[in-house]
């Protein structure tokens, strides 16, 4: 991830883009099938390595996974071979889940309790990210777990144990946390109940469900009883903190207007759209439709005057991978923009409230950081700065953004982080005019 890149300021921004399918959904996909009692054929998979330290851990546990590029270079072409609830089989290796928080934490609802051991790690971002948040009520539902410094934190190794249900009040509002005891849930005796502090993505819900389970949830208590899956023809519509990039692009830039086709709209992601609107963004969405049981459709942005926002309470959870850019689009807003209740941005792949501060201020930016959040004084112009992408996508892809309006030419390190999310992300950028050094 050491590549860097320089990007300049174009003179006007078009064309259309198609994003890769969406990260949250592609792992699921492949993950529920995998345990699923029969073949299923799913398209448009996302092309980012997260998704692909899923298919490699899976493969770990001797599931037989058969992926192909698309010819037009935008998703894979899965065939997943489901090997029914119990047809894990002892890896005879430790299971490398790559800089995936997803696969780390929903693997682990998955690997509790087996009548195996299995040892799961990652890279120096998951190996410091916390994971009590699963292992605590994993080890409640009577998994025997251990992990590094006082079991928080990965390689965490499963030895065993029997599953049984339980309700479970959730400290965080976290999709993961909630994914991972669901799909313990399914293995467990009785009915696992989830009492969430506020609404999470609920694609893993509506795709369970889908597959037959007994799943549901009644306001911000989600629930499971234990059961089998049936497999899931599937096609993965693109991923709406994908297409947030040209959105804020679009927005901030004099002289835009950029098509994102294809992309997923389930409620609980759409919080960035939100907020745009509120912030004053032009943009429309055309063509709504459903793309495996999740609403999608076409976004068209125009260059717009913004002004700066609170982004606060339940919305937060919505929004949370999109607030790197946000920052963006609050840098070059009217007025003042103030984040707060975002502390669960200080332990995604890098500490994002921290990065996004450093490189906006190298820029030119007033931003004030709180523990929770920031504000950020727009309305000044951004300089052209040296800065980090942290070797986080989100980060990487955020100043790449910035670069598009900067006075100077932005140079970022550690630019290829993006191939988490969005490898085709840098030849996106040139599509629409960006020009990179
Ligand atoms: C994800 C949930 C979010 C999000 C992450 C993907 C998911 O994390 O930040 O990028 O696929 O469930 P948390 O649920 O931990 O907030």
């Amino acid at each position: 991830m050491s590549k860097a890149v320089t990007v300049s300021r174009p003179r006007r921004l078009r064309g259309t883009i198609t994003p890769p399918g969406d990260k949250s959904i592609s792992h699921r996909s492949s993950i529920f099938n995998a345990v699923a009692n029969g073949t299923a054929r799913v398209t448009n998979y996302s092309t980012g390595q997260d998704c692909a330290s899923t298919l490699r851990v899976l493969r770990g546990l001797g599931v037989n996974i058969d992926a192909k590029p698309s010819p037009d270079g935008n998703g894979d072409t899965l065939t997943v071979h489901g090997a029914g609830m119990d047809g894990f089989r002892e890896p005879d290796d430790v299971l490398d889940a790559g800089n995936s928080g997803t696969t780390t934490r929903l693997m682990s609802g998955l690997l509790a309790g087996r009548p195996f051991q299995a040892i799961l790690t990652g890279d120096a971002s998951i190996r410091s990210r916390p994971m009590g948040r699963v292992i605590e009520p994993l080890r409640q539902m009577g998994a025997e777990i251990s992990a590094r410094k006082g079991r928080t934190l990965a390689p965490i190794v499963f030895h065993g144990g029997s599953l049984r249900a339980i309700d479970y009040a959730m400290p965080v509002a976290s999709a993961q946390v909630k994914s991972c005891l669901l799909l313990a849930g399914l293995r467990a005796e009785g009915r696992t109940q989830l009492r969430q502090p506020a609404q999470s993505r609920d694609h893993t819900e509506r795709m369970l469900s889908a597959m037959g389970a007994r799943v549901g949830s009644d306001g911000l208590t989600a629930w499971v009883e234990p059961g089998e899956l049936r497999p899931l023809d599937m096609e993965v519509p693109g991923d709406i903190s994908s297409a947030a990039f040209w959105l804020v692009a679009a927005a901030i830039h004099p002289d835009a207007e950029i098509t994102v086709r294809n992309v997923g709209l389930n409620p609980s992601r759409t919080g960035v759209l939100t907020v745009l609107r509120e912030m004053g963004a032009d943009f429309e969405i055309r063509g709504e439709r459903s793309v495996a049981g999740e609403p999608a459709g076409d976004l068209i942005a125009r260059s717009s005057e913004l002004r700066g926002v609170e982004i606060a309470g339940d919305i937060v959870p919505i929004l949370i991978d999109e607030i790197p850019v946000l920052s963006v689009a609050a840098a070059l807003a009217d007025g003042k923009t103030v984040i707060r209740d975002a502390a669960e941005l200080r332990v995604k792949e890098t500490d994002r409230i921290s990065a996004t501060a450093t490189w906006l201020k190298a820029a030119g930016i007033s931003v004030q950081e709180s523990n929770d959040g920031m504000t950020i004084v727009g309305g000044a112009r951004l300089k052209g700065a040296h800065c980090q992408s942290f070797d986080d996508h989100r980060i990487a892809m955020s100043l790449a953004i910035g670069g598009l309006v900067s006075d100077g030419p932005m140079k970022i390190e550690g630019a290829g982080a993006a191939d988490i999310s969005y490898p085709t992300f840098w030849r996106d950028l040139e599509l629409i005019g960006g020009s990179l050094g």
